[in-house]
């Protein structure tokens, strides 16, 4: 059966014991862990920036993604890769031109994925899966966390699968958004290769939770 990876959201951890718990988000598992960062106009939340970026950087070793729910990825992008960001994570939706704003990330060297909302058309994003390390598909529209998982990402999923096997693509499929040991099972029956999940991991035991979100 098919590995799935687990990408704790820390968007829902007790920031007053974030060092304990990205340590026992490790020992159970974690590959990676997902920076939610909101800037209160592309997303109707405000939530962190590059300090919180370095301090999980000084943390784990872990790859590192930043979800960037910001309306000037262009402004921002370096700060958070100077402060230890490993891949960021783009909106196809942002109100920058994404395609020239790629290119750039490319031609710097700069890891990154690109993301599509609930309501984006999958084949909208094709053009960037050849070059994007992962394609996101967000379940919840986002903003906050602790939100119903949308059923309809499913089919994206199942056509993203399709599209990146018959291409022979490396892009991984990550969903996010109100995945739990069942959303998260459909998920990966439909094919996602990466589990984001805050609200599930951090609201139960962490070490429990990632265990079941790994042997679905
Ligand atoms: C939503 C964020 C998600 C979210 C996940 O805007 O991108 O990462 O916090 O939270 P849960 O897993 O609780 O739905
Ligand atoms: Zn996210």
């Amino acid at each position: 059966m098919k590995n799935i990876d687990i990408s704790p959201s820390i968007i829902s951890s007790n920031l007053l014991e974030l060092g304990n718990q990205i340590k026992e988000c490790q020992v159970a598992g974690a590959k990676s862990f997902h920076l939610d960062i909101m800037d209160g106009h592309f997303v109707n939340n405000l939530t962190m920036g590059p300090d919180m970026v370095s301090a999980v950087r000084k943390a784990t070793d872990l790859r590192l993604d930043c979800h960037l729910m910001i309306e000037r990825p262009d402004r921002y992008y370096k700060s958070f890769v100077d402060a230890g960001c490993d891949v960021l994570l783009v909106h196809y939706e942002t109100p920058i031109e994404v395609g020239n704003f790629l290119k750039k990330l490319e031609d710097e060297g700069i890891r990154y994925g690109i993301v599509l909302n609930p309501d984006t058309d999958v084949k909208k994003i094709y053009k960037f899966v050849p070059t994007s390390e992962i394609v996101l598909v967000m379940s919840v529209y986002p903003g906050f966390s602790g939100q119903k998982f949308i059923d309809k990402s499913l089919d994206k999923v199942r056509e993203l699968r399709k599209f990146i096997d018959e291409n022979y693509y490396q892009a991984k499929i990550e969903i996010d958004g109100g995945i739990n040991a069942e959303t998260g099972k459909l998920a990966r029956d439909a094919g996602a290769d990466i589990l984001v999940s805050a609200s599930y991991i951090f609201n139960n035991n962490i070490g429990d939770s990632i265990n079941k979100l790994k042997s679905l």
